[in-house]
């Protein structure tokens, strides 16, 4: 019989946390770690699986501010550190977490819940839907020339860490406000995640690099990056990786970008985790050269669909009813109606049936109702119903989040 329950002390949640470092082919946690993990994360929202005495797998859940539509920020258990040690796999243990955490949640009253997959068959069947695409880019440095006629603004300086940790914050805040998708950061979580380098992390590359665009004296844009650097028989071969840009104006992006391309002795500029409109694409003149790839962002759950709903805003003033399925967590499932951009439950006809995860693919305004019903996903009970309910929800802003949790 395996026991799921939080960990007790930071040697458990070391122990925890290794059923998902042991896919990463590292060490265990270390002592080290687990006290800088814990300046970010509430020791009790680390679930362990434990079989005979003995800890096999963990979930963990940060506690964070996510940002919906509209620009509301909602409580959101960012899920993370996953993992099931091989000894103990598809026996149910993490279906078994995935229960405890979720009705954890639940009394916490975080209406929302998100992460990132490591694969996409694992979370649907727990209520998360696809709900945000990153953009990846490979970008040639030699077919790295934007369209003729766009000067570059501001002008670019490193800074160290101390210092980036007091003009990049506020550059992420503008644009996090206003992103779905995206969390607020504490200075913990810069000073851990995004600024400190720890050795085992560069997976091959050098330090990292900040950099910042000033405009008028005025931070607007920042780039963090390391250098895979390489030689051949003709030359350097040094592939830039970009790890976050962000900018404030579409100026400012547009002028980091080129400061990153035009590196020198760079061979190759590689980004993951872009946003699905990155100007990236109209900018370059041979975008198709960038080598775009399209990939799953954050996967989102409603736990507490009726706070969800009333938690963001909507397009339009409109009225649709949705018959929502929610096997995992039954306390969602039935009729809600969403009206005024406040849900309640209702008796009345709906427009829609859908499973609760497709609900929360649109949430965010990743994807269309259309869109999910040609994928089967969505089922339209009343004529224009799914045409209602786009028209609500529709999206200002892509919903994207650039950071893996
Ligand atoms: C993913 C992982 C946590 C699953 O743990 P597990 O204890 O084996 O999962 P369970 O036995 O509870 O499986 C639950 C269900 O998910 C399915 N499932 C689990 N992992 C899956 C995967 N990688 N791909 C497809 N289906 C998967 C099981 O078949 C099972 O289906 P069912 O409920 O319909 O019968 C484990 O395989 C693991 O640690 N993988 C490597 C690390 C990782 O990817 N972690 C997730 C980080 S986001």
């Amino acid at each position: 019989m395996i026991e799921i329950r939080p960990v007790a002390s930071a040697e458990e949640l070391r122990q925890a946390a290794n059923g998902i470092v042991h896919y990463f082919g590292r060490d265990a946690p270390t002592e080290e770690w687990a006290e800088r993990w814990l300046r970010n994360f509430e020791l009790g929202r680390m679930l362990a699986a434990i079989d005979d005495g003995a800890i096999v797998g963990g979930a963990g859940a940060f506690g964070l501010r996510m940002t919906v539509p509209g620009g509301a920020q909602l409580g959101t258990a960012g899920v993370t550190v996953v993992g099931v040690l091989p000894t103990h796999r598809r026996r149910g243990i993490l279906r078994s977490m995935m229960r405890v955490q979720l009705d954890d949640i639940h009394e916490r009253g975080e209406p929302l819940a998100a992460l990132w997959a490591s694969e996409e068959t694992i979370y649907g069947r727990y209520g998360y839907g696809l709900a945000s695409l990153v953009l990846g880019f490979e970008i040639p440095r030699v077919w790295g020339a934007y369209r003729e006629g766009l000067e570059s603004v501001g002008s670019v300086r490193f800074v160290d860490a101390e210092t980036a940790a007091k003009v990049m914050p506020p550059v992420y805040d503008a644009v996090q406000r206003t992103t779905p998708g995206m969390h607020e950061r504490a200075p913990s979580w810069w000073e851990i995640r995004q600024l400190s380098d720890p050795p085992e992390f560069r997976f091959g590359g050098g330090p990292k690099h900040f950099a910042v665009l000033e405009v008028d004296g005025a931070p607007q844009a920042y780039a963090i990056y390391r250098l895979h650097t390489g030689f051949g028989n003709l030359g350097p071969e040094t592939t830039l990786r970009a790890l976050e840009v962000l900018g404030s104006t579409p100026e400012a992006i547009r002028s980091i970008w080129r400061f990153l391309i035009d590196v020198d002795w760079t061979q190759t500029i590689s980004a993951g985790c872009q946003p699905l409109d990155s100007p990236l694409f109209l900018l370059l003149a041979r975008p198709n050269f960038s080598k775009p790839t399209i990939g799953d962002g954050l996967w989102v759950r409603l736990v507490d669909v009726g706070a969800a709903l009333s938690g963001r805003s909507y397009a339009e003033d409109g009225r649709v009813v949705c018959d929502v399925r929610d096997e995992f967590c039954p306390w969602n499932a039935g009729r809600w109606q969403l009206e005024g951009g406040e849900a309640s439950r209702t008796d009345d006809e709906a427009d829609l049936a859908l499973d609760v995860a497709d609900l929360a693919s649109a949430y965010l305004g990743g994807f269309t109702f259309r869109a999910l019903a040609r994928a089967g996903r969505v089922e339209e009970l009343r004529d224009g119903g799914i045409d209602r309910a786009d028209a609500l929800f529709r999206p200002d802003v892509v919903p994207w989040c650039p950071e893996i949790f």
